[in-house]
């Protein structure tokens, strides 16, 4: 794999438009394959086994798409909110999960749109190479923010192993990493994507290790 630094390719300078994956889902109902594709399966199945734990109280999933790592999260969780802006989307992902009374599925524009409530785990997956710098730091900073001491974020992007897309899961990851306030549990890199682990640490001293005062 190419070798990488963290700024090798810039964000997109306007977040993509809720009119953009309206369009997509227009155009075909499941425009990434996410219920088909093998790269989709592999990616779900590392995601739920590197949940550090059995069960949790109270899961956040951004950008949910049609709900099929919803539906995977669902068991895990005492309770689950998936959002997503696009209407296309919300329809399946809420027909994927009708099984489920603990799950919610709602419409929400991100960043705007983050929850008030506070949870012990957040999935995000292949949303944040979609907001421009700005809405990135206001995601992270509203994800942390909502994040309790202890919990844990899970995180997966799609990686172009050869730079073929520009500002990818690699990039990502390490605006995630340089948080002060997460210590990376897990790190999970091949020709397809990247995944991390992160724990929200208490500033007790657990931790510090991972991110040393400067
Ligand atoms: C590539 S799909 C994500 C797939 C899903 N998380 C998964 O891994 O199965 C991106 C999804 O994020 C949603 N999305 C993108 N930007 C968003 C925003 N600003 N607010 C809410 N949803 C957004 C899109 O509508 C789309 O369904």
């Amino acid at each position: 794999m190419a070798s990488r630094t963290a700024d090798d390719a810039e964000p997109p300078t306007a977040t993509f438009s809720r009119e953009y994956f309206d369009r997509r889902y227009t155009q075909d109902p499941d425009p990434w394959g996410l219920a088909t594709k093998w790269y989709e399966r592999r990616k779900y199945a590392l995601t739920i086994a590197s949940l550090p734990r059995a069960r949790y109280r109270n899961c956040f999933e951004p950008g949910c798409a049609i709900g099929e790592l919803t539906r995977l999260l669902a068991p895990r969780c005492a309770r689950l909110l998936a959002v997503d802006f696009a209407e296309g989307a919300l329809e399946q992902a809420r027909s994927a999960v009708r099984e489920f009374e603990h799950v919610e599925v709602k419409r929400s524009k991100l960043p705007e749109q983050l929850p008030s409530d506070r949870y012990d785990l957040i999935v995000v997956s292949e949303i944040l190479y979609y907001f421009s710098s700005e809405d990135l730091n206001l995601m992270l900073d509203g994800l942390v923010d909502r994040l309790d001491t202890g919990g844990d974020l899970v995180t997966i992007h799609c990686r172009a192993s050869d730079r073929r897309h520009g500002y990818d899961g690699f990039n990502v990851h390490c605006s995630i990493d340089a948080r002060r306030e997460l210590e990376r549990l897990v790190h999970h890199e091949d020709e397809d994507f990247v995944l991390d682990v992160f724990r929200r640490w208490d500033g007790s001293g657990h931790g510090e290790s991972a991110h040393p005062a400067s």
